[in-house]
């Protein structure tokens, strides 16, 4: 009996740590569409009126390139001089990482 319930015990704990990983499609739509446009193309409602065009994020004509070391680092520290912020205040490290890995899905890698 002692050994079902720690069995039990260390069931409900590993489950209570592995956490739901962030999802990169949700944290898109609320931080990055009202720029970037629902599908990346840059051409979402709060687009218009800035003089830098926010960039089509769906195809692989990144200007900083794609890798996830590029992607993240804007993400996180945006790119100064444009509207385009940094998030590293904002967002966590995995969720940062879960849009980097979102973005590859909008360019159609994944
Ligand atoms: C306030 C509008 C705005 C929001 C919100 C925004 N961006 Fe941007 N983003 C821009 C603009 C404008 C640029 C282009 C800057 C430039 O190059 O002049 C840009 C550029 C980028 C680039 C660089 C693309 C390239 O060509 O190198 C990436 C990657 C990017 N944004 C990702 C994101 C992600 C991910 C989010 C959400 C966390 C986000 N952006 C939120 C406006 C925005």
């Amino acid at each position: 009996m002692r050994r079902i319930s720690l069995l039990l015990w260390l069931a409900f704990s590993i489950t209570a740590v592995q956490a739901a990983p962030p999802d990169g499609k949700a944290l898109y739509t609320t931080w990055c569409a009202g720029c970037h446009g629902a599908k990346g193309m840059g051409d979402g409602p709060d687009a218009k009126g800035f003089d830098s065009k926010p960039s089509s994020l769906a195809d692989s004509s990144y200007k900083r390139g794609t890798s996830d070391k590029a992607v993240l680092k804007i993400i996180t520290k945006g790119i100064p001089g444009t509207p385009m912020d940094g998030y590293g205040n904002k967002l966590k490290d995995d969720q940062r990482a879960a849009l980097v890995q979102y973005l590859k899905v909008l360019r159609g890698e994944k």
